[in-house]
């Protein structure tokens, strides 16, 4: 039997050097590590990503949404199908090196292991970063996939920052034209699955000692803006009963957003974004606005708390004098993974001796775009602490190396499923 290559083969520092480069594309002036989508070292996080792909011999090219692809020729007994591997190199604010950034690696770690294992796959491998998965300034996020799976329509291009910033004006920072932007497209019909490997950013796969996660459900998102518009006043002279405070009514729908949430084990409500005009100690707040979020395994509970925040807020500025607009967004409902692939990836796990679990992603991936046009799966592997989205992000180099395996056997075993003609490379094929 040709074996399905393994990690033990090449040295397990060559994908710790490649996390060590990559983690030092970032904004110096920042701390923990900050890679953010329309800066310039975003840019340059996907071009070292486009760089390793090349040298691992991949064809490379960068689509007119910023996303960057590397492709691997297979046998062709596929049909010139194709199986996508990737994930984000973009990050948070002072976020941490491991965020999508493990399976951008990962995928460039399996196509260098096809190779030194002489295993040509029937399909085309393709490799992917994503533009922009991060939730932007513009209030959107896996922004690179939404371009190339039909979610992003014109009118996204206006939407602005706190700063009244447009998007479109935005995108050139990012070396993307908006036009090309609005006209990026993928093929996704000669796609059989797309896989992204992914650290878990929660406690449970540490808590409960199990090495593999295999995603069912990624979480559903409403976000919201609220823009509270009282009257500039003295804070020494003004009494409080005559008052129209837009922080207050901002601050009492702040803690709505956690009441909300809290109805629900499963549910999440952030308030990430705040911001007062003037922003001074001794002034009645004028302008307030805050921006947030609802997250779910249920697409109904999100419609409510999207009607239950607007009541909220509306309620919070009445009683203030103080007027209201507020935006809702419902940026999508749970979605589902291919049993297909979980049962792949679950095979696999076991296969190799891996505890394995299926659960429930609250952090959202760009595979919820891809899952709209192909079959899709996630691998997650344990995050130290349960952190994320901050400097104290951490796997261990194990738990890293298990997930690159476990990526690596769904690949072969799904091209294996999904090719007509057997070539002699294939493991899966030695093995029937
Ligand atoms: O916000 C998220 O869930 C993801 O990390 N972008
Ligand atoms: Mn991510
Ligand atoms: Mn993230």
């Amino acid at each position: 039997m040709i074996p399905t290559p393994t990690l033990e083969s090449p040295p397990e520092d060559r994908l710790l050097a490649d996390l060590h480069d990559l983690s030092r594309i970032v904004d110096p002036d920042k701390p923990g590590w900050s890679r953010q989508a329309f800066t310039a070292f975003d840019r340059d996080g996907r071009a070292f990503a486009r760089r390793r792909m090349a040298e691992a011999g991949l064809e490379t090219w960068m689509d007119g949404a910023g996303n960057v692809f590397g492709l691997l020729r297979g046998t062709g007994a596929a049909g010139g199908r194709q199986i996508m591997i990737g994930s984000h190199t973009d990050t948070v604010e002072s976020g941490g090196r491991f965020d999508g950034i493990v399976g951008v690696l990962g995928a460039i770690e399996v196509a260098r292991l096809l190779q030194e294992s002489g295993v040509t796959l029937a399909h085309d491998l393709v490799v992917v970063v994503f533009f922009a998965e991060e939730a932007n300034p513009f209030g959107l996020g896996c922004t690179g996939s939404a371009a190339i799976t039909g979610v992003i329509r014109p009118h996204h291009l206006d939407r602005t920052d706190v700063d009244g910033r447009r998007m479109g004006d935005a995108l050139p920072d990012a070396g993307i034209e908006p036009e090309e932007f609005l006209r990026a497209t993928y093929d996704f019909s000669k796609v059989t699955a797309f896989l992204e490997l992914h650290i878990e950013q929660g406690p449970n796969l540490e808590a409960q000692g199990v090495q593999i996660g295999v995603v069912e459900t990624i979480t559903g998102f409403a976000r919201f803006s609220a823009l509270f518009r009282g009257r500039q006043d003295h804070a020494g002279t003004t009494p409080m009963d005559v008052r129209a405070d837009a922080c207050c009514a901002a601050a009492g729908t702040i803690l709505a957003v956690e009441r909300i949430a809290g109805d629900r084990p499963t549910s999440r409500g952030t308030c990430g974004m705040l911001t007062f005009t003037p922003m001074a100690v001794n002034v009645v707040t004028e302008l307030a606005e805050v921006r947030g979020e609802f997250r779910s395994d249920s697409g109904t509970w999100l419609r409510e708390a999207e009607q239950r925040i607007l009541e909220a807020a509306t309620a919070e500025a009445s009683t203030r004098g103080v007027e209201v607009e507020v935006e809702t967004a419902a940026d999508g409902d749970p979605t589902p993974m291919t049993p297909g692939v979980m049962g792949t990836i679950t095979s696999v796990a076991s296969e190799r001796g891996l505890s394995h679990a299926r659960m429930f992603s609250g952090a959202g991936h760009d595979t919820q775009n891809i899952a709209l046009h192909t079959d899709v799966g996630m691998i997650f592997v344990p995050s130290v602490g349960g952190r994320s989205h901050c400097p104290e992000e951490f796997t261990e180099t194990a738990d890293l190396l298990r997930g690159v395996e476990v990526l690596l056997g769904s690949v072969v075993r799904i091209d294996a499923q999904n090719s007509t003609v057997r070539n002699n490379t294939s493991p899966e094929g030695a093995t029937r």
